[in-house]
């Protein structure tokens, strides 16, 4: 059963938001405006709905928001550490921030999020970037009120990455992007330890919210006009296991299938281990699930599976692309892929060229291995260079392209149902939206449809998205 935050402790964090808005009230007599923030998201959706609650947390203690670092009096970065180039466009950040903060002594710059959940990290930063005010780990995030606080009464750098398997916290506000979208977590942290990934390490041991906060939650995004949910977590096909109740998370995708007002509902992401005949059946039963599923499958050949601790093999997972595909016959699939993982050789490479061959992804997220510093994969050497695995990667995107606008191809000229998310950022006149299948599709319309679903006929297909015309 995972473990809360007691209900004492969130109140403590609620008096050190009072403290917090009395500082702001008193920097905007002084100033004559609000103490200005900062946000800025590496990596993924969970991180993003982390950020999210971040800044929920700033607009209730006074704070308004800029677009950029040189107008904010506190910048706040919400760290990736999944792959080294995520790490590294922090360390290029907090180089511009040091420029920044030499013309402005007052600016305030915190760091927080899974890159400095790793001690080899903090100590990097406690040494070379000495601008840096606060750190906080992705455990201590419901403590924000009291670092800040505690960081803005200190002239030393205030860190706090305590290292434990990480508790869930309710009830502290949360500040959301989307109006009509909303990312909804429903379990925290990863087991699987996966031989090359970090996240199990900066993210804690799995753990899910209870059903009804989960569903309350939900209700009162509705209320709000929220109609599109996501449901987070890094492997959702493991809701529940950790809950004194039997449930599991088809269950869990009926309850919040039977919500009034909510239209569509997604997930992300699940583990091919763990996704089932039940998931599956649910998935075509259940009417607001959209026909979409991401199911990551990093490597084609057996042995490199193994070696990754996938915990299945290429045939099974062929096998439940099969089932899904029948089941739910306009399913639109991606999957997440690593090429040059170390031992990999050029002919298990071919592997996963026939799995991108066979399932036919609609689209895919396509990663070179990264060695991340204290997983297993990191002492494995490697069987091919940077040239051969570039080489890879690059006959990985040219097999996927071909695919993807095959796949593309087919929705021309007929009629989908698209939510408006927004307008198009070169041209006005043009919205963008997406249909069930999670397909973009780009339109003429006018920007008051934005959170609004419209019928589009598709006109044009690309490799990446669609063009068409609203249908009177
Ligand atoms: N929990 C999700 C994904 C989390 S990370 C899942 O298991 O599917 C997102 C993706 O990053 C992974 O699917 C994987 O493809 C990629 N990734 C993770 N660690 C990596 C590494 N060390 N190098 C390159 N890519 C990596
Ligand atoms: Fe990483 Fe594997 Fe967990 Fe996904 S399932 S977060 S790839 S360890
Ligand atoms: Fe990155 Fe952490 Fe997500 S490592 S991918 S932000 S869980």
């Amino acid at each position: 059963m995972a473990e809360y935050i007691e209900k004492a402790e969130i109140e403590r964090q609620k008096t050190y938001l009072l403290k917090l808005k009395e500082q702001s009230n008193n920097f905007a007599i002084k100033n004559g405006r609000k103490p200005r923030a900062n946000t800025e998201t590496y990596g993924c959706q969970q991180n993003e709905n982390d950020t999210e609650r971040i800044r929920g947390i700033l607009a209730e203690a006074g704070y308004e928001f800029v677009d950029k670092a040189e107008d904010a009096d506190l910048v706040i970065y919400n760290t990736c550490a999944v792959r080294e180039n995520a790490e590294d466009r922090v360390y290029g950040r907090l180089g511009i921030l040091k420029h920044i903060k030499e013309s402005k002594p007052e600016l305030t710059i915190a760091l927080c999020g899974c890159m400095v959940q790793q001690e080899h990290i903090v100590e990097r930063i406690k040494k070379v970037h000495r601008h840096v005010d606060l750190i906080f780990g992705t455990h201590a995030l419901y403590k924000l009120p009291e670092l800040l606080y505690n960081t803005l009464c200190s002239k030393k750098m205030v860190i706090d990455t305590e290292n434990s398997d990480g508790k869930i916290f309710e009830d502290m506000p949360i500040l959301r992007d989307d109006n009509s979208k909303a990312w909804v977590s429903i379990m925290y942290g990863c087991n699987n330890f996966c031989s090359y990934c970090i996240v199990p390490y900066v993210r804690g041991r799995e753990r899910s919210r209870k059903p009804e906060m989960i569903l309350s939650e939900i209700k009162n995004l509705v209320a709000d006009g929220v109609t599109e949910i996501c449901l987070l977590g890094q492997n959702v096909n493991s809701y529940g296991k950790d809950l004194d109740e039997e449930i599991d998370f088809s269950d869990l995708l009926k309850m919040v299938n039977d919500i009034d007002g909510v239209e569509r509902i997604r997930f992300m992401t699940s583990h091919p281990k763990d996704f089932g005949d039940k998931l599956i059946d649910t998935m075509a039963t259940c009417q607001k699930v959209c026909h979409q599923l991401h199911l990551p499958f990093q490597a084609g050949n057996d042995r490199v599976l193994a070696e990754m601790n996938r915990k299945y093999t290429k045939e099974e997972y062929l096998e439940k692309i099969r089932k899904v595909k029948e089941r739910i016959p306009d399913i639109s699939l991606s999957t997440d892929i690593i090429v040059g993982f170390p031992t990999e050789t050029n002919e298990e490479f071919l592997d996963t060229l026939d799995v991108l061959r066979k399932a036919e992804f609609d689209s895919v997220f396509s990663f070179i291995y990264s060695k991340r510093e204290g997983t297993p994969a990191a002492k494995l050497d490697f069987v091919l260079t940077e040239e051969e695995i570039k080489k890879n990667f690059d006959k990985l995107l040219e097999v996927q392209n071909e695919i993807s606008k095959k796949k593309n191809d087919a929705y021309v000229g007929k009629v989908f149902e698209v939510l408006v998310d927004g307008v198009s950022k070169n041209n006005d006149q043009m919205l963008s939206g997406r249909t069930d299948t999670a397909k973009i599709v780009n339109f003429k319309g006018d920007k008051s449809l934005c959170g609004k679903y419209v019928k589009v006929r598709v006109t044009e297909s690309h490799t990446w998205s669609l063009n068409g015309e609203i249908v009177e």
